[in-house]
C-alpha cells in the first residue's frame, strides 16, 4: 500500500491522512503511553506471572464470530507478488499449499490482496437510498457492483472459491474503508452492504480491510460497517482489519474485527521487522482468543533478511501470537525457507489454546539481549532468547523476569534443535545466540501449580 499513485487526487489526500490522524491520536488517546505495560526493571520486587503477562482485556473485546481461536494462518499475494496477480497463481499457490503440507500444519487461508479489481464498478446500481446521494457527490466509479479484472480474473472470484474450497482450503480477498483501494481500486466505503453481498455469494471466507483514501473520517465509523454488513449476510467471514495501528485499534477493534493490523505496513528488512515487533508488543495484554493483534504478514522467504534473523521473525510472531500469513511465493521455496514455515513446534505456540500473546520481558543493559516469554497451556511457558546486535552473545533467562520462583524446577526444551536440552534446572537458563539470532524453548515447570492463568 506504500505504492500510492501520482494521481493529483490521491496525492492530496495522502497528505491529510497522517495529520488526521496525529490530531484525533492526540485529542482521544493523550494517555496512551501511561497504559502501555513497560518492560518490567530488575528491581529485585518479585514478579508474578499475572503482574508480567498480564491480561486484563483478553476476552473482553470480542466480535463473536465463532472465527480466530487461535491467530489466522494461510498465505497472502502482497509481500511477493503485489500487483501482479491473476487466477493462475492464486490456484497454484493453493496447489503448492497442499503439495508441501502446509495446509496440513494449518496454513489454509489462500488469501488475495489488492489488484483483483477493474478500476471501476459496473453499471448495476442497488445502492441504499440514504448512501446514493452522498456516494454520488463523491464520483461516478463508485456506481455498480464490484468487478474481478477480466484480464486477471477471467473466470471470477466464485469460480477461484470453488477451486481453493475444492482442496480444503480457504478464499479471501481484499477491500479497502476508503473511497478507493491503496492500488485505486474501487473501496467499499459506503458500499458495505452491497460488498459484503458480493462477496458472501461469491462465497469467500476472509476480508481483509484496508485505510486507504480514508477522507480523514474516524476508523471508529468506517469499519464497523463492515462488521455489520458481513454479518448480516449470514456466511461467516473473516474480518481483518488494516487502519495500521493509527487509532490504537486494540483499543476497540475487538469488537469490530477478527484481528487488526497494530503499526505501518511491514517490509523484507531487519529495520522494519524489529520496529513491527516492539510496536505490536505495546499491545499484548489486549489479544486473545477471537481477536489478535497483527504486526503484518510475513517476510520469510523474500530475500530481504538472513536466516537467523528470518528464524526470529517466525519465532517471535508466532510467540506474540500474530497471524501467521506466509508473504513468499510457496510455489518455490528454498530448503531454509521450507524449514522456518513448517517448524511444527513453534507453530504449536503460536496456535496454543490458552491464546495468551507472549512478550518481551527482560532487556539486558547491553540492549542487545532480550527475552520474550509468554504463559501455555499446561502450566508451560514458552521463550524466545533474541539477540538485536549484529554479533553473537550469552543470553540468559532469570526466572524472576519469567514470573517462576527461582527455586522451581524446570526442563528446557529447544524449538528450533527439536530437542530436550535441560532438565532440573532452577532459577536460569541461558544459550549462545547468533547475531540477529532467536532461539526458542518450551520451559515445563516440574513443581509449581498455576492457577491464576
Ligand atoms: C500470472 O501471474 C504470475 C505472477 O506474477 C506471472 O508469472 C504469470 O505470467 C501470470 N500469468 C498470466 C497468464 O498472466
Ligand atoms: C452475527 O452476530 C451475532 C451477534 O454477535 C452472532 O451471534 C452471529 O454468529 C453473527 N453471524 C455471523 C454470520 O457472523
Ligand atoms: C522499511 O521499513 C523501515 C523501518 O520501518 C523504513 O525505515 C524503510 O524506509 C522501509 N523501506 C521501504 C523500502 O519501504
Ligand atoms: C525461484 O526462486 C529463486 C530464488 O530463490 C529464483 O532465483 C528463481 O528465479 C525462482 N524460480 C521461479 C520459477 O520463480
Ligand atoms: C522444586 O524442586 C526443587 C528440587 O528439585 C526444590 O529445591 C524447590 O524448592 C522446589 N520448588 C518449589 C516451588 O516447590
Amino acid at each position: 500500500m506504500e505504492h500510492w499513485s501520482n494521481h493529483p487526487r490521491m496525492a492530496k489526500i495522502h497528505l491529510f491522512i497522517p495529520l488526521f490522524a496525529l490530531v484525533h491520536a492526540a485529542i482521544l488517546y493523550p494517555t496512551v503511553a501511561a497504559r502501555v505495560v513497560p518492560v518490567p526493571a530488575n528491581d529485585n520486587q518479585e514478579q508474578t506471572l499475572s503482574s508480567i503477562f498480564d491480561i486484563s482485556k483478553y476476552g473482553t473485546l470480542q466480535i463473536n464470530n465463532g472465527l480466530a481461536q487461535t491467530p489466522q494462518m494461510g498465505w497472502n499475494s502482497w509481500n511477493f507478488f503485489a500487483c501482479d496477480i491473476n487466477e493462475t497463481v492464486i490456484k497454484e499457490t493453493a496447489d503448492a499449499l497442499i503439495s508441501t503440507g502446509l495446509a496440513e500444519m494449518g496454513y489454509i487461508y489462500v488469501n488475495i490482496d489488492d489488484c483483483w479489481s477493474t478500476l471501476r464498478r459496473d453499471s448495476k446500481v442497488s445502492l441504499d437510498s440514504v448512501t446514493f446521494n452522498l456516494v454520488l457527490f463523491f464520483s461516478d466509479v463508485h456506481l455498480g457492483q464490484l468487478v474481478p479484472d477480466p484480464e486477471t480474473f477471467p473466470s471470477g472470484i466464485r469460480a477461484l472459491a470453488d477451486y481453493v474450497h475444492g482442496k480444503g482450503l480457504k478464499l479471501g480477498i481484499y477491500s479497502d474503508a476508503g473511497d478507493f483501494t491503496c492500488q485505486v481500486r474501487p473501496g467499499s466505503l459506503f458500499h458495505e452492504n452491497d460488498d459484503a453481498e458480493i462477496f458472501a455469494s461469491w462465497e469467500v471466507d476472509y476480508l481483509k480491510f484496508d485505510n486507504c483514501f480514508n477522507l480523514g473520517i474516524d476508523p471508529k465509523k468506517r469499519y464497523p460497517p463492515m462488521r455489520e454488513a458481513l454479518n448480516a449476510t449470514g456466511r461467516t467471514i473473516f474480518y481483518s482489519l488494516c487502519e495500521w495501528g493509527v487509532d490504537d485499534p486494540a483499543l476497540w477493534a475487538g469488537k469490530v474485527g477478527n484481528s487488526w493490523r497494530t503499526t505501518d505496513d511491514i517490509n523484507d528488512t531487519w529495520a522494519s521487522m524489529t520496529t513491527v515487533a516492539d510496536l505490536n508488543n505495546k499491545w499484548a495484554a489486549y489479544a486473545g482468543p477471537g481477536g489478535w493483534n497483527d504486526p503484518d504478514m510475513l517476510e520469510v522467504g523474500n530475500g530481504g533478511m538472513t536466516y537467523p534473523e528470518y528464524r526470529a521473525h517466525f519465532s517471535i510472531w508466532a510467540l506474540m501470537k500474530a497471524p501467521l500469513l506466509i508473504g513468499c511465493d510457496v510455489r518455490n521455496m528454498t530448503a531454509e525457507t521450507y524449514n522456518i514455515l513448517t517448524n511444527e513446534e513453534i507453530i504449536a505456540v503460536n496456535q496454543d489454546k490458552l491464546g495468551v500473546q507472549g512478550r518481551k520481558v527482560q532487556v539486558a543493559g547491553d540492549g542487545c539481549s532480550e527475552v520474550w516469554a509468554g504463559p501455555l497451556s499446561g502450566n508451560r511457558l514458552t521463550v524466545a532468547l533474541w539477540n538485536r546486535c549484529s554479533k553473537a552473545k550469552t543470553i540468559k533467562a532469570v526466572w524472576d523476569a519469567l514470573g517462576l520462583e527461582s527455586s522451581t524446577s524446570v526442563s528446557v526444551r529447544d524449538l528450533w534443535k527439536h530437542q530436550d536440552v535441560l532438565q532440573d534446572v532452577v532459577a536460569s537458563f541461558s544459550a549462545q545466540v547468533d547475531a540477529h539470532g532467536c532461539e526458542m524453548y518450551i520451559l515445563t515447570p516440574q513443581n509449581v501449580s498455576r492457577s491464576d492463568i
